[in-house]
């Protein structure tokens, strides 16, 4: 009988590298480095919280750990190869919403695709998809705008739409990339709340990558450093705003 893996990630030098600025980028030494050598091992359960200045390669690691970015070095997600493990174990929340405003979607069509995220897009949607769909909706709190077109809902909506569509998926890590990003203050902190909320009632080990350390939750418990493509520190969630001067993550 095999052991019960310890971790839900196992990630070993891990690196991610861009060809240079043209014309001499291809030629060995110019690349750009944009992670380099990351080592870390996620907990089962715990919140995370990756922090760094733009550019320090936050995105860059989560689409990594989601299989949107090529990498070398190894990622194991409870024991497997990231590439032998089913996708729909991992729930990512990206930066930018990469979706068509003008595509005719509705809310609910939107927060659908986790159910096809986790399902595959072969399956027929069942009742206990729809069931899970208006769950997602009810918790993130946006059931009276699932009609309403993509198009048409506001930043804030459109963060809880990708938070529904990821709670839909039902998935066991969750990436979160910059979940307050283009909020106003008070949606940035009841947005936080709404994290926190769902962090708590499904368990889910979280990494959420963040440049606000003022956004931080409560609920997480160990901070990654990450500055110039490396981890410089993990370290409890305490004194986080002293440890980034320390370490000048943001200079
Ligand atoms: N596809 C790419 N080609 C070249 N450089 C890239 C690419 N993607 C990201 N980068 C660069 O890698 C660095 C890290 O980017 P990113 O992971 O988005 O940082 P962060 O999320 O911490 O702001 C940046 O300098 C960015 O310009
Ligand atoms: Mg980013």
């Amino acid at each position: 009988m095999s052991a019960t893996p310890t971790f839900a990630a196992e990630i070993k030098n891990l690196s991610v590298i861009c060809p240079g600025k043209f014309p001499f980028g291809n030629l060995p030494g110019c690349e750009k480095k944009i992670l380099d050598r990351i080592n870390l091992n996620l907990e089962k359960g715990v919140f995370y919280s990756l922090i760094g200045a733009n550019g320090a390669g936050k995105s860059t690691l989560l689409k990594a750990l989601c299989g949107l970015r090529s990498f070398s070095g190894s990622v194991k997600i409870f024991g497997r190869d990231l590439k032998k493990v089913k996708r729909n174990i991992i729930g990512y929340s990206p930066q930018n919403d990469a979706s068509d405003k003008n595509c005719p979607v509705s809310v609910y069509e939107a927060v659908s695709v986790g159910r096809f995220a986790k399902n595959g897009i072969f399956r027929k949607f069942l009742q206990e998809d729809a069931n899970a769909v208006q769950k997602a909706l009810a918790l993130t709190g946006i059931e009276n705008i699932k009609n309403m077109p993509i198009g048409a809902i506001s930043g804030g909506e459109a963060r809880k739409t990708s938070l529904a569509r990821v709670i839909a998926q039902q998935p066991e890590i969750v990436l979160f990339d910059e979940p307050q990003a283009n909020l106003d203050p008070q949606s940035k902190q009841d947005f936080m709340s709404l994290i926190k909320v769902l962090y708590k009632k499904f368990a889910f080990t979280c990494l959420m990558a963040t440049h606000d350390i003022d956004l931080i939750p409560d609920c997480c418990s160990k901070v990654i450093m990450l500055k110039n493509s490396k981890i410089v520190l993990e370290t409890d969630n305490e004194n986080i705003a002293k440890k980034a001067k320390e370490y000048n993550i943001y200079s």
